[in-house]
């Protein structure tokens, strides 16, 4: 996201930062992956180690590959009963905002700018600061081919016990 938590506006995500996609991929690496029936569309060639779950209200979509969910619990459910450990939520704006509740950590990029935006801008919903603790943060100079500086930011809810709850691990 960018300064003012932009992820997207109707062209699609308005940055290209190789090292970003690096990121997102050695961390999503091999790991269960719960996303937007209209993200999903756009990550298609994506999924080759991961298992997508497609949120999605329609009965009848059926995509080529991954599972369909009607809900973050559901998800939730399905990784549990595959013995997951870890579901990771990667969009859109509508299903991070369903997600968020659920979730016990977040692994952010920050793009340092602020991007023009339109009507259809699509933003990462705002969260309370006071239940989020900073774990990690890595600083990301820009470079020649990653044109903004960035940080690779982790949160983690507070008050979290720890225990096994599979259901807020996104
Ligand atoms: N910057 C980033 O890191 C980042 C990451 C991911 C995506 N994006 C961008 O985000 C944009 C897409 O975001 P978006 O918010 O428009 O769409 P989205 O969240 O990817 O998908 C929306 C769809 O998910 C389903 N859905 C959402 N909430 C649901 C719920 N509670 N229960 C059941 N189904 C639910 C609905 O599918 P049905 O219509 O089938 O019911 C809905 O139309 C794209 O432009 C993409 O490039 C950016």
């Amino acid at each position: 996201m960018d300064d003012n938590r932009l992820l997207a506006d109707e062209h699609g995500i308005p940055w290209h930062q190789p090292k970003d996609i690096s990121h997102f991929r050695h961390y999503t690496q091999g790991k269960w992956l719960l996303v937007g029936r209209r993200t999903f569309g756009e990550m298609q060639g994506w999924f080759t180690d991961h298992t997508p779950l497609i949120l999605s209200s329609q009965c009848g979509y059926t995509p080529a590959i991954g599972r369909v969910v009607a809900s973050v619990p559901q998800a939730m459910a399905q990784a549990e009963a595959a013995e997951q450990n870890e579901l990771v939520c990667c969009g859109g704006g509508q299903v991070y905002a369903a997600a968020l509740p659920y979730a016990d950590k977040l692994v952010l990029t920050r793009i340092q700018h602020q991007f023009v935006t339109s009507s259809k801008a699509i933003y990462f919903p705002n969260w309370n600061h006071e239940e989020w603790l900073e774990i990690d943060r890595r600083e990301i100079p820009m470079d020649e081919v990653n044109p903004w500086p960035m940080s690779f930011v982790t949160l983690e809810r507070k008050n979290f016990g720890g225990e096994s709850r599979i259901e807020s691990k996104l």
